[in-house]
């Protein structure tokens, strides 16, 4: 008789040596006469125990992590497959306690299934959603969503079901539905899991806002640095389609909604959605002008809905169960659960799915252990490149848009990245500038100039060179960026730069004097 065993071909897992490790398990237990099932899931997000193997025991799956390939024939040796006792063995992974406080909705089978078991996805509630929104209608379907509270996931958080109202009111005709999968902010990896660990949830949301606005098209565009993604994704598509959940006849209804994925080549500004649009169209990422708004002259024209994937993978989860299930998580004006995905100088990194509200100590300490390097953690970037530095004293705020927002930062798309206390701030306000200046599509001035003469004048105040005059400039050109740029790249850029003047003023100071 076969075991089953659990490896992620999630591209973190595979980054961390999952490939070697599976390989190695199933060239030792052949050798040693028994018989290996391997499985691929996605991770479960617990990046500092990838990889992650779980055995299929009579009593349930047993974990080990992380599993290196010459941890296995140990492994394999004090019985593995039997899920017997080893220093590696984490038992139940669910009853961990880092996974088991979380709260996940829209991660809920993110490492439980295999990706592409269309039947697995559906056994578990998969299209229960999908067959809702048809019977609901498309206005009731678009009110569903607005009920819940469902803000964008993709850094503005604008609430969806407006968006996809402003589309539903649009004329008949062609219309689209546009999945950002750009994901370009630093840190962040949880649209990657989720298209990798559970590829059908984006596709049943993309559809369901496709039969509740009209759309029959959609595209999701893709960052080329994730291969991964864009394998399972075409694969889950195929067997959609195959399956009669996209195409002509979606789901038996009469309605119509098929998709496709295309590939950016790698630029920031083509997660902006204006940008993302030319792109798609096949022309050079620059911002477009607004108004008017994508939903309502977007790709080719056409109203078109531009939604993060994390947004629309929780959407079928919000049909299946109702508005008012989803709303109940939260607090204020944050409603329901966000990916949460800690990165940098931590200790436990990974992706925690809670309810808006969690504060960033409880983050960073509780589910981070604090940092890697093991000194205090000094500051901590929220919301990528864009987003403000909080100092210690701001480690209590709780993570949600609006609380964020009241000490001057942002929770974009959940991105946390953490640095101990050899952090230099100066330099990380100048990368703030040189990342803009090198990613600005040049369309307006602030930007493209503001950047290059903000960077500048930061390396100056490294250098020690006229800091109070520097320093002038550098306040002069935040507020230009932040008034007078045409999008958030140089509208944002400020964030980081003067959240490090404001909370590290010494590091600026000691620069000045040579230090
Ligand atoms: C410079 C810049 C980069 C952006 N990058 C992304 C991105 O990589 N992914 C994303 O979903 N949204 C990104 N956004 C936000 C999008 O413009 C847009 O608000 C989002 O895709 C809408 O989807 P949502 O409402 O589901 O969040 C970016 C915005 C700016 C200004
Ligand atoms: S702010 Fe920068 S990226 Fe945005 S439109 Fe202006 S130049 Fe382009």
């Amino acid at each position: 008789m076969s075991v089953t065993v659990w490896v992620p071909g999630d591209a973190g897992a595979l980054a961390l040596g999952a490939e070697a490790t599976a390989q190695a398990l199933l060239a030792q237990s052949r050798a040693a006469g028994k018989e290996v099932r391997l499985r691929r899931n996605g991770s479960r997000g617990l990046y500092w125990l990838e990889p992650l193997v779980e055995v299929e025991t009579p009593a349930g799956r047993v974990a080990y992590g992380p599993v290196a390939a010459r941890d296995v024939p140990d492994l394999l040796a004090k019985g593995l497959l039997e899920g017997a006792a080893h220093a590696l063995r984490l038992g139940d992974i669910e009853k961990h306690p880092w996974l088991a406080t979380q709260q996940r909705l829209t991660f809920a089978r993110v490492g439980r299934i295999d990706p592409l078991d269309l039947a697995a996805y559906r056994a578990s509630g998969g299209y229960a959603g999908l067959a809702r929104a048809l019977a609901l209608g498309p206005e009731a379907a678009v009110k569903e969503v607005l009920d819940s509270g469902l803000r964008g996931r993709g850094g503005a958080a604008f609430p969806t079901g407006i968006k996809w109202q402003t589309v539903l009111k649009q004329a008949p005709g062609q219309k689209y539905v546009t999945c950002n999968a750009d994901e370009g902010d630093s840190g962040t990896y949880s649209d990657r899991m989720l298209m990798e660990g559970d590829p059908f949830s984006l596709i049943e949301g993309m559809t369901i806002a496709g039969v509740a606005v009209g759309a029959t098209k959609g595209y999701v565009y893709l960052r080329v640095e994730y291969p991964h993604a864009f394998r399972v994704l075409n694969a889950a598509i195929a067997k959609a389609r195959e399956a009669g959940l996209l195409g002509a006849d979606v789901l038996g209804s009469g309605q119509a909604f098929d998709m496709e994925v295309r590939l950016g080549a790698g630029a920031y500004i083509c997660g902006e959605e204006t940008s993302m649009l030319e792109s798609l169209e096949g022309r050079r990422g620059e911002i477009r002008v607004r108004p008017p708004l994508p939903a309502e002259k977007g790709l080719f024209g056409a109203p078109t809905i531009v939604n993060n994937v994390i947004t629309l993978a929780t959407v079928p989860g919000i049909l299946a169960g109702g508005a008012a299930a989803y709303q109940a998580y939260g607090q204020a004006k944050s409603r329901g659960t966000l990916p949460l995905q800690l990165a940098g100088n931590i200790r436990r990194g990974g992706l925690v799915e809670r309810a808006f509200g969690l504060t960033v100590r409880e983050l960073l300490e509780d589910y981070g252990g604090g940092s890697l390097s093991g000194r205090p953690i000094r500051a901590v970037q929220i919301g990528g490149p864009l987003g403000a530095y909080l100092p210690a004293s701001q480690f209590d705020t709780p993570l949600e848009y609006e609380a964020l927002a009241a000490i001057g930062a942002l929770l974009g798309h959940g991105g946390v990245v953490a640095f101990d206390d050899t952090v230099d701030m100066l330099e990380m306000a100048r990368y703030a500038m040189e990342f803009c200046a090198h990613e600005s599509c040049g369309k307006c001035t602030p930007c493209r100039i503001g950047s290059v003469r903000g960077a500048e004048a930061l390396a100056a105040i490294g250098r020690g060179e006229d800091r109070d005059r520097q320093l002038v400039l550098v306040e002069e050109l935040c507020d230009t960026m932040l008034n007078a740029s045409l999008c958030g790249l140089g509208g944002m850029t400020p964030f980081p730069v003067q959240s490090a003047l404001k909370h590290f003023p010494e590091d600026f100071r000691a620069k000045a004097r040579g230090g």
